[in-house]
This record gives structure tokens, sequence and C-alpha cells, in this order.
């Protein structure tokens, strides 16, 4: 095949690659339907893929992974700087000289017997100054499907590169050479844990990852380049990547408020980001999920852009009661992973609100609602195109981006974290990120315990050390001053004794980001509290919302005995820190300290 470039840069890195890794052949995408569906159609053909039922769900596929490679793997990502000091306290680190010597060891022949794929890809709309190209270089036929979907592919984007253009060189492997002869059998290919890598070196702008097939770990453009990468860029060039939803809410007057949400994984940001509200006269648009790329406009103004062009969201859960809009955007075009497979050959998972009596697991095992274990894996996934979604704004596009009037910074704690407070002020909302924490989810392999501070939701995802990540965050409210957004906090997730979520959620939320735009525009009331500023019982529309006075006075409550035991949990998380912590952060504890005493 002809090499579709004359980037000699970009040709001498493939050739370099191709030396180390010695697969069978190489091929260059060119983002096509026709390379979208005869990748499927192999995968389909050699067992690897299932074709769904055509009349119910069409030109879509479930794919079962191996049941050790389903989420992300925290304690094998690392950030490689050349200071450890560099990566900071939350992340991983290991010598780059050191980690590469390691890894060229595993790369070495690893793409032997398979075909190695040449993805060009642009993070945000192809052309936009505030978007990224990557290469991605991939053994994984799966990964060029799910990179069709989440990002912008082909041939426009070489284009755009030109001879010279800036790209970030991006590796994976699934870490599983061919004998002369094997074939993968239908079965997922990965290496075994203690040989996965998921390395990012932020000085070189380069992404090395190894042995696993799944999400995060295999789409670099996502998790890799748009946050761990792009977070220490966007820090040495003044501008923002989160791990943020964005939406754009109308209210009854017509007045747009642009909302960005900080949660971390499987904690709502697919959810809140494809809301109906069931306050009336109120609308909302979607425009990312996941990712939100923020820079300072010439108005003054934070603009935001999604970089992806797909969703990768959370399966198990999603129901046309929980989120109509994520059901709609799945009907077609869609790449299931993990998910039941029905005996009509459609996908179920749990919560769908579906009944079924019999299908195949996540496992390929004969499964009823008494195995006794899930059908779907909890962190089984669908990719699926925004362009899809009903509700995607029409602009979501555009490269300018929207202007963002309110953060809001969340987590999932079934106890003590009231509903939703307010920051008093900039500091105090940063303080209010930085300190945040939620209790585990499926989303990654190796997180277990209680609860876990997860600044920013941004814990497995910022390149750099935290402690330089909240002196950034400082910066921009300065740099943004009278134009920077509001800050709020929320918790959808509190339960009673019984277990059972006390709020409702989902287009429910719509009541209290109600209250957030109606705060910004000086519409409505709130009270003091120690934890920020709250609403009153009467500042919130609670019409026609199944739910007691009494559970609406415990999700309002700030209990400052059950804050104050915490301090111990807040002091060694801040301890950790070391001595890159802002002042303006400890005088902000003290402060919060002070307030809850
Ligand atoms: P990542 O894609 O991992 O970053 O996750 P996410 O933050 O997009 O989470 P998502 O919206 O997919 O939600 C994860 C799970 O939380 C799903 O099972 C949802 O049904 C559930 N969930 C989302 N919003 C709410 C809510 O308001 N209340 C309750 N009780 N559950 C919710
Ligand atoms: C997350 O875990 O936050 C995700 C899924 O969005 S993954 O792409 O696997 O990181
Ligand atoms: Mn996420």
């Amino acid at each position: 095949m002809s090499v579709p470039t004359n980037h000699k840069k970009l040709i001498a890195w493939v050739n370099e690659i191709e030396a180390m890794c010695k697969p069978d052949r190489v091929e260059w995408c060119d983002g096509t339907k026709e390379e979208y569906d005869r990748h499927m159609n192999d995968m389909i053909e050699s067992g690897l893929a299932v074709k769904l039922n055509e009349e119910k769900r069409p030109n879509s596929v479930l794919f079962r992974s191996d049941p050790s490679d389903v989420a992300r793997v925290e304690d094998r990502t690392y950030i490689a700087s050349r200071s450890k000091d560099e990566a900071g306290p939350t992340n991983n680190w290991i010598d780059p000289v050191e980690l590469k010597q390691t890894m060229r060891e595993l790369y070495d022949g690893c793409m032997r017997g398979r075909t190695m794929y040449v993805i060009p890809f642009s993070m945000g709309p192809i052309g936009s100054p505030i978007a990224k190209i990557g290469i991605e270089i991939t053994d994984s036929a799966y990964v060029v499907v799910n990179m069709h979907i989440m990002t912008r592919v082909g041939t426009k984007v070489l284009e755009t590169l030109g001879d010279e253009g800036q790209f970030i060189p991006c590796v994976h492997s699934v870490g599983k050479p061919l004998e002369p002869g094997e074939s993968d059998d239908g079965q997922w290919p990965c290496a075994p844990i203690e040989q996965k890598y998921i390395a990012h070196f932020p000085e070189e702008n380069l992404i090395w990852s190894y042995g696993s097939g799944y999400g995060g770990n295999a789409l670099l453009g996502k998790k890799c380049l748009a946050l761990r990468i792009a977070s220490a860029l966007a820090k040495r060039e003044g501008w923002m990547a989160e791990h943020m939803l964005i939406l754009r809410l109308t209210s009854p007057k017509g007045k747009q408020y642009h909302i960005a949400a900080a949660f971390p994984s499987a904690c709502g940001k697919t959810n809140l980001a494809m809301l109906i509200p069931t306050v009336p006269g109120w609308k909302a648009e979607c425009i990312g999920d996941d990712i939100a790329w923020m820079k300072i406009g010439p108005d003054g103004t934070l603009r935001a852009i999604n970089p992806e062009a797909g969703f990768f969201g959370v399966a198990p859960g999603t129901s046309y009661k929980s989120n109509p809009m994520a059901m709609e955007t799945i009907k077609e075009n869609s790449i299931f992973t993990n998910c039941v497979l029905t005996d009509d050959n459609d996908i179920w998972w749990e919560d769908m609100n579906v009944e079924i009596d019999h299908g195949i697991d996540w496992k390929g095992n004969d499964w009823t609602p008494d195995s006794g274990t899930p059908g779907a894996h909890p962190n089984a996934r669908f990719t699926t195109p925004a362009a899809q979604c009903p509700i995607i704004c029409d602009d979501w596009e555009d490269p300018k981006g929207v202007p963002i009037d309110i953060f809001i910074f969340g987590g999932r704690r079934t106890k003590v974290m009231p509903l939703v407070h307010e920051a008093f002020d900039w500091d105090h909302g940063v303080f209010m990120g930085a300190t945040a924490a939620s209790e585990p989810t499926a989303a990654a392999l190796d997180v277990k315990g209680k609860l876990r501070r997860d600044p920013m939701a941004m814990l497995p995802f910022c390149g750099y050390n935290i402690g330089n990540y909240w002196d950034h965050w400082f910066e921009m409210g300065d740099k943004l001053g009278e134009k920077a957004p509001k800050i709020f906090y929320v918790n959808w997730f509190r339960k009673n004794d019984q277990g059972k979520f006390i709020w409702p959620g989902f287009g429910e939320n719509s009541r209290v980001l109600e209250w957030m735009c109606q705060r910004v525009s000086g519409e409505v009331g709130a009270i003091e509290t120690p934890l920020g500023m709250m609403p009153r019982l009467e500042d919130l529309d609670l019409n026609g919302l199944e739910i007691s006075q009494e559970e609406m006075e415990e999700i309002l409550k700030v209990d400052a005995d059950a804050f104050v035991s915490e301090f111990g949990d807040l002091d060694s998380f801040i301890d950790s820190v070391g001595d890159r912590l802002p002042k303006r952060m400890e005088q902000q504890i003290t402060a919060y300290k002070a307030r809850m005493k």
C-alpha cells in the first residue's frame, strides 16, 4: 500500500515503529465507510464480533472482551516525565529512559502475524485552532472502528497536517503476537496485567500503550491524549483540558447558559449531558459528554469545545427512563462491548427497563435473571456517533466553542455531602473541586475501597503534578476575572438507610441546574452555610416531584460534625501533595476548617 503523505517525520516514525513491532503488513487508515465496514465484516467473520439484528439495531455489533480486560488500569498507567516531582504524588512514575527500555522489549516483534494500522485523527473539528492532530499506530481493528466513531479519522487529517505539521504520536499494541499459522480464533487479544503499560511522556507529547484493547487504555485520543497529554500542554500554553461534559440550557425567557461539569468516571456525565429537563420551559442540548478543552476567547469568556466525535458511554443503567436521548443515539451504527446478547440478537444490560428471560452474558455463557451474576459487565460500554444524538447542539462543532457560565464538580457519596452548594468565590470553588471525593465505580479495574479524593475528577487523568494543576486553576481564575464561571458542587447519589437513592436524579437534576442558572442571573436566593451557599427549600422548584419534605431537608442539610470527622482524611490527602501545594489552597483549607468548627 502506498504511503498517503509526504510528511517526512511522520513517515520516519511509522517506519521506526514498524521495524520495532514487526507486523506482517502496514495499512494507513482513510476514515471511509468502506474501511469501517471491511474491518467490521472481518471481525464478524472471525468470530470476534457478533452482528446484531439488522431490523432492531441496524449496522451495529457486539464485542466481548477478555474477562481480564474490561476497564482502565490505573495501577499500570504512568506519567513518565523526566523528574518524578513533575509527575507528582497522584501519578505512577517510572524514569522515561527505563520505561522506554522495558516497553521496547515488549514492543519488539509484538505485531507479528498482525496488521499495523496507522490512524490519522483529529481531536476537535479538523482545522479548528483548538484542535490537535494525533496519529495512532495500533494492531487492533477494534481500535480502528472505535476511533472512526470517537474521533475524526482520515485523509483530511493528513491534508491538514501537510508536510510539516505537528502531531502527537500514539503507539498501541494489544501485546499478543501470533505464531505462523496461528489466529485469534475469535478471542479478544491482550497481554497479562503485569505486562500492561499505559505510558505518557508529557515532555515529548508521546503516548505508548501496551497490552490492553479496552476503552481508555487503547483508544488513545481519549484519556491519554485529550486529558493526560493535553492537560500538561494546556498548563504550558495557558488553557484547560478537563474531564467535563458540556451542555447548553435555555431558560423559558430564551437566555442561554453553558455548563461544564466534572464528575469522576461512571458518576453521571453522559446522563447529565443529555438530560431532558422536567422543569417546564427549560431546554437542554448536548455538546459533549466526557472531555472539555477550554481557552479564553477574544471576548474574555472561557470558550469550550468537545474534542471528541462520539460517546463511549456506560451501558448498564441506561434506559428510556433514565437517559432516553442516549437510547435514541444508540439505535444504530453503534458498537457495544461486554453487553448481553439477547435471543433475538439485540443487546441488553441491567436496569435497561426491559425484561428478558434468557441471553448470552458478557463472558459468552448462557444467562438468565436467576443466574446470580450480572449479565452485562458493570463497565460495559456503547460507542456511538455524537451526531446521532437527537439533542446534540446545532453548533456543537463550532470551532470557537461555547462560553462557559457554570462549572460543576461532584461525585458519588451515599452519605454526608448535600445535594448542591455554591462556591463563595473562585478560590473557594477551586478548593471544592480539588477536595472532591467519590465512591469507587467499575470504570477502573483496580480502584477499590470506600471513598477517594478525586480532584476535579482528574485524579487518573492529570498529566503532571497536581499541586501545579491547582495553581493553574487559580491562575485561570485570575485571568478570567469577572468573566470566570460560577462554581457549584452536586451530589445526586445520597441514599437512605434502606439503600435507596433519595434524590430521583436524571431529568429531575434540571431543578438543581435551574437554581444554578438563576443564581448566575441573580434571580433566586440562597443561604450561607459552612460549606457554601445553598438553596432554601423554597428556592428550588419542586413542583410535581415525589419527595417528602423530610427527605429534602435531609439532602440539604450540612452536618458539620460529619465534615469535621473527615478532617483527618482531608489532611492526609493535602499532606500527600507536598511542597507544591499552592498557598491559596492552604488558605482555603484553614478557612474551611474554621467555618466547620
Ligand atoms: P464515564 O463515561 O466513565 O466518564 O462515566 P459518566 O460520568 O459519563 O457516567 P454516566 O452518566 O454514564 O453514569 C454512570 C452510572 O450512573 C449509570 O449507571 C447511570 O445510570 C448512573 N447515574 C447517572 N446519573 C444519575 C443520577 O442522577 N442519579 C442516579 N441515581 N444515578 C445516576
Ligand atoms: C472513564 O473511565 O472516565 C471513561 C471510560 O470515560 S474510558 O474511556 O475507558 O476511560
Ligand atoms: Mn470519562
